[in-house]
């Protein structure tokens, strides 16, 4: 099982450290050890080389409260660089620590770094996960939990427990034989299967540990996240419904479902009351929109139950017109609870979306192509590489010329058929602008974007093409704030955000395939001010590389 050390996640409440020059004072520190190295896991019943953090797959759980600082040591033990992002944590003022290649130099093989954020002002279910290589193809991804804190009303009553339940397709390959395989321009095909927690199972194999153990009568608070490759999944559970309360950070309109559908990169909480005759009943887990269904079974055993789960499992959404009708619809009655608390004390629904002015329209329209005999992803024609140096140093030290050109990717893709360029991949953004996202995609599967140090508005998703009219069926009213979004096959959705957080910010495609292989890019969000109010400097001790590696520090903004 790879090198297991002594240093479990440890946190202690230190006093404050001057080094911990970007964090608030005042709030509470979190501090963590990570040492991440090789091990063995078999997550679908094969051993195959895995990456564990501090000896775990999954990993650790970072568990914090609204506003907490974290501070994270991670110690690289593997041979390749490292670096993790924390999706999700919107990272105020702070893209420094936003762990993407864009924005650090990784971590090298031998060396640590420590990661210092805050997060300010969230609440909620958020994945970490590392950005180098092909890295989560092995493993390395962890929860994050961010509670309320006391005094701000919760929405439901405080389950038993709580648990995290990290799921998705895998590959049997590992991600030095998969990253091979797309460096030389082919596709990583299809997975392998699907795991649960780092394990997979059949309807009637013999008593495996199980995923949860609950007491009859009681509620618990499942937190669910597909950190998966490729693949939607649907999960649900024998004979017990599940109600929505959470996603993503945002508190939700309570509704009750029998079966979810989670897209690659999404966080959601369901509460589960466990009321039904005590034995053992599945937590299913299967594919959507794929040719092969793959599905995996996990066991929930009642305290003192009596009785294996029944093999009839729970049947999933309906396939006829791919599904994806049944899977809009469950997306459209997602409801951000207006009158619920958000992480602070004022009410959600006093910030009206709706009534802002567009400034800025932006569409983007994904694309796979070969290019000079390799398989390429893009967005709107641009297919991104990352450099030696990263983009927000590069910027910051005045250097952004000899590493990238802003925006090659356009407000708008060209029409017909065009030659995908490869080439670093940044675009301009506007301090404070309020923009809106349009995400089509005429592909044939579906797809999931993320937008780092943002949350949007969800406010629509729809078959056929986009027009300005489409508008009208926005949901301007209680639109779910979030920072993923699926698109469907010949689909588009639309998402609003004000551009308020100054950054080198990664926009990407959740499916790590595509990722890798160039279909993200960075939006660079400057203050015009050069404000501390708007921008921490340079973190004393960042890690400088490529053409800024010897360069003076600079303290840019007063
Ligand atoms: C996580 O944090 C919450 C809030 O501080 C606390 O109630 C809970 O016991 C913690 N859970 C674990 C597993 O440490
Ligand atoms: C590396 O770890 C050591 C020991 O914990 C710590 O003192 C040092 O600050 C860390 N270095 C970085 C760059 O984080
Ligand atoms: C929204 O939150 C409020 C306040 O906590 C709660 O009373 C209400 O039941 C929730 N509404 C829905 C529809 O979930
Ligand atoms: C939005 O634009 C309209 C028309 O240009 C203008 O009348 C209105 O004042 C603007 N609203 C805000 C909140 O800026
Ligand atoms: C980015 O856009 C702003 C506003 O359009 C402009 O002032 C600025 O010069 C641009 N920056 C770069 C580096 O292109």
């Amino acid at each position: 099982m790879g090198s297991i050390r002594r240093t479990p996640p440890s946190f202690v409440a230190l006093p404050l450290l001057c080094l911990l020059a970007v964090a608030n004072a005042g709030d509470p520190y979190l501090f963590f050890e990570w040492h991440v190295t090789y091990g063995t896991i078999s997550p679908l019943g094969v051993p195959q080389q895995g990456i564990l953090v501090n000896g775990q797959f999954p990993g650790p759980e970072i568990n914090s409260t609204s506003n907490n600082n974290i501070v994270v040591n991670v110690f690289n033990e593997i041979d390749e660089p490292l670096l993790f992002t924390w999706a999700g944590i919107q990272q105020r003022k702070n893209s420094w620590q936003d762990g993407t290649p864009g924005t650090m130099c990784p971590i090298l093989p031998g060396q640590n770094y420590t990661y210092q954020f805050q997060v300010k002002d969230q609440i909620g279910s958020y994945i970490y996960f590392p950005t180098t290589a092909l890295h989560r193809a092995s493993g390395g991804m962890g929860m994050i939990k961010v509670h309320s804190r006391e005094l701000i009303p919760v929405p439901f009553d405080n389950p038993t427990e709580e648990h995290s339940i990290l799921l998705g397709d895998w590959y049997n390959k590992g991600h030095k034989t998969l990253k091979r395989i797309l460096d030389s321009g082919r596709s990583i095909g299809k997975p392998d299967g699907i795991q649960i927690n780092g394990k997979s199972a059949k309807v009637g194999d013999a008593a495996v540990e199980p995923l949860v153990t609950v007491e009859a009568g009681k509620t618990y608070r499942l937190r669910v996240c597909n950190v998966g490759m490729k693949l939607t999944v649907n999960f649900r559970i024998q004979g017990h419904a599940m109600k929505l309360v959470e996603m993503e950070g945002s508190h939700t309109v309570q509704n009750v479902y029998d079966s979810m559908d989670i897209h690659v990169g999404q966080c959601m909480s369901v509460l589960v009351t466990f009321d039904q005759t005590p034995k053992d009943y599945y937590f299913v887990t299967s594919s959507r929109f794929f040719k092969q269904v793959l599905t995996s079974v996990a066991t929930i055993r009642y305290v003192n139950g009596n009785g294996p789960a029944s093999p009839e499992l729970p049947p999933p959404p309906p396939e006829n017109s791919g599904g994806i009708a049944w899977s809009i619809n469950q997306f459209r009655s997602f409801r951000w609870n207006l009158t619920a608390s958000a992480a602070r004390p004022n009410p959600q629904g006093s910030y009206h979306y709706g009534q802002i002015n567009i400034t800025r329209t932006i569409k983007l329209s994904n694309s796979r192509q070969v290019v000079d005999g390799k398989l390429r992803f893009a967005v709107n024609g641009i297919s991104h590489v990352d450099g030696q140096t990263p983009f927000k140093l590069a910027e910051y030290f005045g250097k952004a010329k000899q590493v990238f050109k802003y925006d090659l990717v356009k407000d708008e893709a060209e029409q017909g058929d065009h030659k995908v360029v490869v080439a670093p991949s940044v675009k301009n953004a506007t301090f404070r602008n309020f923009v809106e996202i349009i995400f089509e995609n005429k592909e044939k599967s579906v797809q999931t974007w993320h937008l780092d140090g943002y949350s949007f508005f969800a406010v629509a998703i729809e078959a056929g093409t986009w027009t300005p009219e489409k508008r009208k069926n926005y949901n301007l009213l209680d639109a779910v704030s979030r920072h993923t979004i699926q698109v469907y096959p010949n689909s588009w959705a639309a998402v609003m955000t004000t551009l308020d957080n100054a950054g080198m910010w990664n926009l990407r495609s959740e499916m790590r395939e595509r990722a890798y292989l160039g279909q993200q890019f960075y939006f660079s969000v400057v203050s015009p001010e050069l404000s501390l109010r708007d921008e921490y400097n340079l973190p004393v001790g960042q890690e400088l590389c490529g053409v800024v590696k010897d360069l003076p520090r600079l303290a840019l903004y007063t």
